[in-house]
């Protein structure tokens, strides 16, 4: 009976192909690094979301994150307590997952991506309450719009 095996033959080859195929292996990996102060709570609430959001989170702990915050472009007004690194763009503070996943879906020419300030109900921030906030894209030209809205802003 040649037939049977020849298809199970078929089969064995074709199932990695189809995974291939699906884009499953072909998916980015989630990874960044997050530098954060040593004394800083709230930074590690917000890893724990990205890493329960599938993320692999590589921390480090700097005592100054102006430098890190200046290498990407991210002015003051726009700053939080904690920066991470994902390839060429930087996430400043508390930004959602969603929005992460969203930026790296839409790839648009900017430098970072920032929830300024410590908004109250974000991601790491939930023991403060909650606000209406907005994430903000830090384009390469220095100049910011309006990326996500979060708890009804
Ligand atoms: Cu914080
Ligand atoms: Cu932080």
């Amino acid at each position: 009976m040649a037939r049977p095996s020849t298809t199970r033959r078929a089969l064995l080859i074709g199932l990695p192909i189809a995974v291939l195929a699906s884009g499953v292996l072909a998916a980015p990996d989630k990874r960044m690094t997050a530098f954060k102060t040593p004394w800083c709570g709230c930074c590690g609430g917000w890893i724990a979301h990205m890493r329960q959001a599938g993320w692999t989170v590589e921390v480090v702990d700097r005592e100054d994150l102006a430098a890190i915050r200046a290498q990407h472009g991210i002015p003051d007004r726009l700053a939080s307590c904690h920066t991470a690194v994902v390839g060429a763009y930087a996430i400043e503070g508390h930004v959602p997952a969603s929005d992460v996943d969203r930026l790296l879906r839409e790839r648009p020419a900017a430098r970072a991506l920032s929830a300024p300030g410590m908004p109250a109900g974000s991601p790491g921030m939930e023991a403060a309450g909650r606000e209406p906030y907005t994430t903000v894209l830090i384009l390469n030209d220095g100049s910011a719009r309006v990326f996500g809205r979060h708890n009804g802003a």
